[in-house]
């Protein structure tokens, strides 16, 4: 059967059974299978075949979709089936590096394969900001759009098997800290007695403010970085007030620690080049 209709998802936790169950309800005849049981029965009552073996997986479908904790989990799991002229779409997080060899690997065995690395809100594919990355071969991609769009748009980023977890990874960066630092200050509210609520309605413009200050610090990257020393001095003073402000609450202050560090860092390097030093060129490892 035709790639768009028929594929096997392998690795059912939150984001494999979203995937598989965006595919049923898009009228896909999908095959599941995950290492431990307990997981297929609510894709079985959505129509979804369950593969008692992993060898039975890989052989029911020339697609195989695999939603995995990390690219290592790829390895146990394929070797168990033959992979000849099949096509395994990962769609697992990992490193760039870890993406590219776990492409050789695939390629070795005579299969095709397409790096896919969901930038998503969280297993909700059809939200509107929910995107596929994917990086491979083009023409690879170009075949298996029409299957991959049903589970949200695709990003195609080009055919070095790493980009797109490249660009995932960078995302992620963002997107951790800010999941951790939007707590603290949650916490900080709460600890000490003022209005969450409050604050959501003091912070609803911020979106365009962070676009502007990403595409200040974008131009700034492209030319090495941008600090003046009254800046640096006035963040490792701001960041500072923030630990205060979080410790007298009672909060956690340890990511603040870890940013303040850096304006510290930035500050003893221009002070001993006897020029600013950018915390970018400190996070690039120049200084
Ligand atoms: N959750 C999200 O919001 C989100 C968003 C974007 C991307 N992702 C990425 O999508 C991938 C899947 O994420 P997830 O949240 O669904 O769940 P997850 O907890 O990252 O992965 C769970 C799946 O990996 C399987 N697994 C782990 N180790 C294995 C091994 N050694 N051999 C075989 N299977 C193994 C688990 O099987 P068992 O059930 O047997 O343990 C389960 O099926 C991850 O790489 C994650 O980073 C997640």
């Amino acid at each position: 059967m035709s790639a768009h209709k028929s594929v096997t998802v392998v690795g059912l936790g939150p984001m494999g059974r979203a995937t598989a169950r965006v595919l049923l309800e898009a009228g896909v005849d999908v095959t599941v299978w995950n290492r431990s049981p307990g997981k297929t029965e609510a894709l079985a009552e959505l129509g979804a075949k369950v593969a008692a073996t992993a060898a039975e997986a890989i052989a029911a479908n020339d697609t195989i979709l695999l939603s995995l904790i990390h690219y290592d989990a790829m390895y146990g799991v394929l070797e168990q089936g033959d992979l000849t002229g099949k096509t395994v779409v990962n769609l697992s997080s990992d490193s760039p590096a870890n993406a590219a060899k776990g492409a050789d690997w695939v390629l070795d065995r005579g299969a095709r394969f397409l790096t896919g690395a969901y930038m998503t809100q969280g297993d909700e594919l059809g939200h509107p900001a929910s995107k596929l990355y994917v990086s491979g071969p083009a023409d690879l991609h170009e075949s298996l759009r029409p299957l991959l769009e049903k589970l949200c748009t695709n990003v195609y980023l080009g055919g070095d098997y790493g980009v797109a977890q490249l660009y995932y990874q960078a995302g992620l960066a963002m997107f951790s800290a800010y999941l951790i630092s939007v707590q603290q200050a949650f916490a900080m509210i709460e600890r000490s007695g003022a209005d969450i609520d409050t604050f959501l309605e003091l912070t609803k413009d911020d979106a365009g403010s962070q676009r502007d200050f990403t595409l200040f610090f974008a131009q700034a990257a492209k030319e090495g970085g941008w600090e003046d020393l009254a800046a640096l001095r006035m963040m490792l003073a701001g960041t500072q007030h923030v630990i205060d402000a979080s410790e007298d609450a009672g909060v956690d202050a340890a990511i603040t620690r870890t940013i303040k560090d850096y304006y510290q860092r930035a500050l003893d390097a221009s002070e001993k080049a006897g020029t600013v030093v950018p915390v970018y060129r400190i996070l690039r490892g120049e200084a």
